[in-house]
């Protein structure tokens, strides 16, 4: 059993209730014989759900339906749909209140939509067991939340969960990726500055070698110098095969990204073409 560092609930990792864990949504490891950190997306693993091992596909096609989701009698989601093929980057630009977030956190099956479905590699989300979906699919809030204790801790704690370890070195190269200095390595997490905290997230969420990387907002609290790292860093994630969705209201680290563009406008997208 893990505790949840946000509440007093035990949970049991090999339990689906596990995955719906707010924590663990970016912390989720993946599973053994994954490449790990910067290497590269997850090339094979064994099944959480079924207990199967062999090889999979490097990465999976994540596709979201027609989504709707209502809220207080509003559709904050019309029909939105988007399709993100394995090593594709797509960026989502929209005015606030569009429903970018919620489209992130629904294409992160956080939210559950109204009507429409979520697909990973042709399956519906619904049919993954959350813990594995978690560990496909690494989402990063706009406001991640810090676990208790260092920024090292935090980078190790979702390989720990699996059984693994994140080595100084790795973390070390994690954390310099994000354009963060090692010190802030041995700092406590949880009284970083928003960007850090950001960008922490996005190393943790690294360490645990996802297929698909979902961000919202991860510019917004860097400064201009820093965003368009972090839109670098993107690129070059991107290039090792990992698939990216960014969610961003800024148009230009949308286009900076270099990927499909899509607009959201009152909750329906459509590609900028
Ligand atoms: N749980 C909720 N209940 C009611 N309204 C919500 C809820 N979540 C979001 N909204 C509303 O939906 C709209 C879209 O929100 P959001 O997805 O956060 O947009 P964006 O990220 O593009 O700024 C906003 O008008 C927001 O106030
Ligand atoms: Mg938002």
């Amino acid at each position: 059993m893990v505790q949840c560092p946000l509440s007093p609930v035990l949970f049991n990792p090999t339990e689906p209730s596990f995955g719906r864990c707010p924590a663990f949504v970016d912390t989720l490891t993946a599973p053994v014989g994954s490449t790990r950190g910067l290497r590269g997306p997850v090339r094979f693993g064994h099944d959480q759900a079924t207990g199967d091992c062999g090889f999979r596909e490097m990465t999976s096609t994540l596709e979201a339906r027609e989504l709707v989701v209502v809220r207080e009698g509003r559709r904050i989601l019309d029909r939105a749909s988007i399709l993100v093929r394995s090593g594709e980057a797509v960026a989502i630009q929209g005015p606030s209140g569009s429903g970018k977030s919620t489209f992130a956190r629904a294409l992160a099956t956080l939210v559950e939509p109204d009507a429409g479905a979520v697909l990973l590699g042709g399956r519906d989300a619904r049919q993954i067991a959350p813990t594995q979906f978690r560990t496909r699919v690494a989402f990063l809030a706009q406001q991640p939340a810090m676990f208790e204790g260092s920024v090292v801790r935090n980078l190790k704690t979702g390989p720990a969960l699996h059984g693994e370890s994140l080595s100084d070195a790795q973390a070390n190269d994690l954390i310099r990726a994000v354009g963060l200095d090692e010190p802030i390595l041995q700092r406590e997490a949880r009284i970083l500055s928003g960007g850090e905290k950001q960008r922490v997230a996005l190393a943790r969420a690294l360490a645990n070698a996802p297929e698909v990387l979902l961000l919202d907002e991860p510019t917004a609290a860097l400064d201009p110098e820093a965003g368009e790292r972090i839109v670098a860093l993107l690129r070059e994630l991107r290039a090792r095969g990992l698939s990216i969705v960014m969610v961003t209201h800024e148009d230009a680290h949308a286009r900076a990204l270099g990927g499909t563009l899509y607009r959201c406008e009152r909750g329906r997208l459509a590609i900028d073409s």
